[in-house]
């Protein structure tokens, strides 16, 4: 009894720098409900990050990886439950369900607390609560936002000290009253007096929530990536794409790259692809050696927040600070980029650990070696995974990196005022029907392209894979209110600006009759690109389709490439109407599940495209 009520009585009184008495009254009030041992508030430091590495490598959690082949650098493994964003655990909680939409999982906001308070109640027992202060985007921007959250996992400490800048300095920035979204996660795994903890802790129940209406997220249940990292997808996404829409600008499941001509003209574009669908290597991209003098720079991977300018153009930046890659897949030969990014301070998470301490994935080298730990701890031998298919890495394994080690980092990556962007391209994962690339007639036909995007599903959603599911704008986990109405909030914004960037399609994926990737993609990407630059420039040219401007043969640059002939070109390029008629049924089904607040607009577009489509 004694035990109980000095266990609920624990008072943590916060360093006398922090000045914010808002803030410090929410810490007290979550250090009562969750009961931890201790709070700490972090201040960002390579010696706490040190410090709590060091900790988590004494009790399982992490492994530091040799230090001469990959310096201040560690692995986690997670337990085999936790592996992945889980959406059909995650919520928005708006006062009306219309307004959440039907992409969104809904509850009432007070019934969700009432639940979470439940859940919550004493569920840091036996850990330390952290109080991590973080900012999206560079501190002190007039586009960047700041949060606060408290977690129980030493491991979302030393990642989002990676992903958002993070410490003392947002706390000052902050001052006395500025304005913070609060987001509290749990791994919701509570230690009882001398209970062993796990190596990866975590609850079987997880709730993802989000309340946009008073900016607060609360997590529960899960340590991976996007349920736990709360800066990203919960705050940069679903909580800011409900800012942007009240504001007047847009946050986008968007890469942002910059391409330098070889006369020196620069542009900037920014790509949305659903997640694991290759915005990573898009973003690093290196041109061929043939396209000699053409150059491409990194701002983001993952996220874009955009705002209107006074000149009438749109400005990116991008909020994060670093990059959460998936790591299969990942080499020299795919991106070398993020290679070179990854050569230290990194925090790799579900990959295999090679027996010199280093680490290894599918895809890394042509070989694997001979003998690997995979990602649940087990032998690994290349025997071994043929005959139990068993993979040495997760298929959603993933590095934490800081964007600034990327040696194709932008040099205007951090400015406050963001990079102008003169083309938005959208791209799914098709091995049939949608082509290699084409433009949109107009914004709102571009809109229609994004609203109706399609994508065969990956393993970052966890769940069935190779299914196509409607993911427009590559947005539909991320959106924090009803699809409808951010259709609706896009065709404005086109509208609203003067000079909007022209929306184009892309698909790397097209597949022939064996299987077979028809377009090399990685860096032959850059063909595209330098023809949808060029569009932007108004100098390349381009032949008019069914579905919109797309280029002729010779309007790609081809030097230095062989194995494209123009035949292969046409069937990469090639309309199948057939399948668009099939694929115009599948818009018509999708576009029904939002008909309360699906845009005129997009309805009627589907109908005329419909009948243009008749041979
Ligand atoms: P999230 O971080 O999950 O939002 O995803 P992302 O879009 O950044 O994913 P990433 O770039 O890490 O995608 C990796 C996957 O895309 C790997 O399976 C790559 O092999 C594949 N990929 C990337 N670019 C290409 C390409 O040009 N062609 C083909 N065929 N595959 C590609
Ligand atoms: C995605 O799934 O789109 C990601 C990874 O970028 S996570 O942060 O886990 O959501
Ligand atoms: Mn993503």
């Amino acid at each position: 009894m004694n035990q109980r009520i000095s266990d609920t009585a624990k008072s943590f009184s916060a360093p006398d720098y922090v000045k914010h008495e808002k803030l410090k009254a929410w810490v007290a009030e979550v250090a009562a409900l969750t009961q931890p041992d201790a709070v700490v508030w972090c201040d960002g430091s390579q010696e706490e990050a040190d410090g709590l590495c060091a900790q988590m490598v004494q009790s399982g959690s992490l492994i530091k990886l040799n230090p001469a082949k990959r310096p201040n650098s560690y692995l986690a493994c997670s337990d085999p439950s936790d592996v992945a964003r889980v959406e059909d655990r995650t919520f928005v909680c708006t006062a009306s369900k219309e307004d959440a939409g039907p992409n969104n999982n809904w509850e009432d906001p007070a019934k969700m607390k009432e639940t979470l308070k439940g859940l919550f109640q004493g569920c840091m027992r036996g850990r330390t609560l952290y109080v991590i202060p973080f900012s999206m985007g560079p501190i002190g921007s007039p586009i960047a936002h700041i949060g606060v959250e408290l977690s129980d996992s030493p491991y979302v400490v030393v990642n989002m000290r990676i992903m958002a800048r993070m410490g003392r300095a947002v706390l000052d920035q902050l001052g006395v009253d500025g304005e913070f979204v609060p987001c509290l996660h749990s791994v919701g795994h509570p230690l009882e007096p001398g209970q062993q903890d796990v190596k990866w802790p975590c609850n079987k129940t997880k709730y993802i929530c989000h309340f946009p209406e008073t900016r607060e997220i609360w997590s529960f249940g899960s340590g991976y990536g996007g349920n736990a990292l709360l800066g990203k997808k919960c705050f940069a996404l679903r909580i800011a794409s409900t800012m942007a829409r009240d504001e007047g600008w847009l946050a986008e499941h968007m890469l942002i790259l910059g391409v330098e001509s070889p006369a020196g003209e620069k542009s900037y574009v920014a790509a949305a692809f659903p997640s694991a669908c290759g915005k990573t290597n898009f973003a690093m991209l290196i041109p061929p050696q043939a396209l000699d003098g053409w150059k491409v720079t990194t701002v983001g991977d993952d996220i874009a927040w955009i705002k209107p300018g006074k000149d009438g153009r749109l400005y990116a930046i991008n909020p994060e600070a670093g990059y959460f890659g998936v790591a299969p897949g990942t080499s020299e030969k795919t991106n070398y980029n993020a290679m070179a990014t990854l050569k230290e301070n990194i925090i790799f998470t579900n990959v295999a650990l090679t027996d010199d301490g280093d680490v290894w994935w599918e895809g890394m080298t042509k070989e694997a070696p001979a003998h690997l730990i995979d990602w649940q701890g087990q032998d690994w031998t290349p025997a071994i995974g043929k005959e139990t298919g068993r993979k040495a890495a997760h298929p959603n394994a993933r590095f934490t990196a800081p964007a600034r080690q990327c040696p194709s980092i932008d040099p205007n990556w951090e400015d406050a005022a963001g990079v102008p962007i003169s083309a938005f391209i959208f791209g799914g994962r098709r091995s049939t029907t949608v082509p290699l690339v084409f433009e949109a007639f107009n914004w709102n036909y571009g809109v229609y392209m994004a609203a109706t995007l399609g994508s065969e599903t990956t393993a970052a959603a966890g769940g069935a894979q190779g299914i196509v599911r409607r993911d427009p704008f590559a947005m539909l986990p991320f959106c924090g209110y009803h699809m409808g109405d951010y259709f609706n909030h896009w065709l404005r914004m086109g509208h609203r600006i003067e000079h909007a960037p022209r929306i184009f399609t892309v698909n790397w994926f097209r597949q022939d009759a064996d299987g077979n990737f028809m377009w090399p993609g990685f860096g032959e990407n850059m063909r595209v690109l330098k023809w949808i630059v060029e569009r932007c420039r108004g100098r390349a040219d381009a032949r008019q389709s069914t579905l919109g401007w797309m280029p002729k043969f010779e309007d790609i640059e081809w030097t230095g490439m062989e194995g494209i002939s123009k035949e292969q070109f046409e069937a990469l390029t090639k309309v199948d109407n057939d399948a668009w008629r099939e694929e115009l049924k599948l818009h018509a089904e999708w576009f029904e599940k939002l008909k309360e607040r699906l845009p005129k607009e997009l309805a009627l577009k589907r109908e005329l495209f419909e009948l243009g489509m008749v041979d």
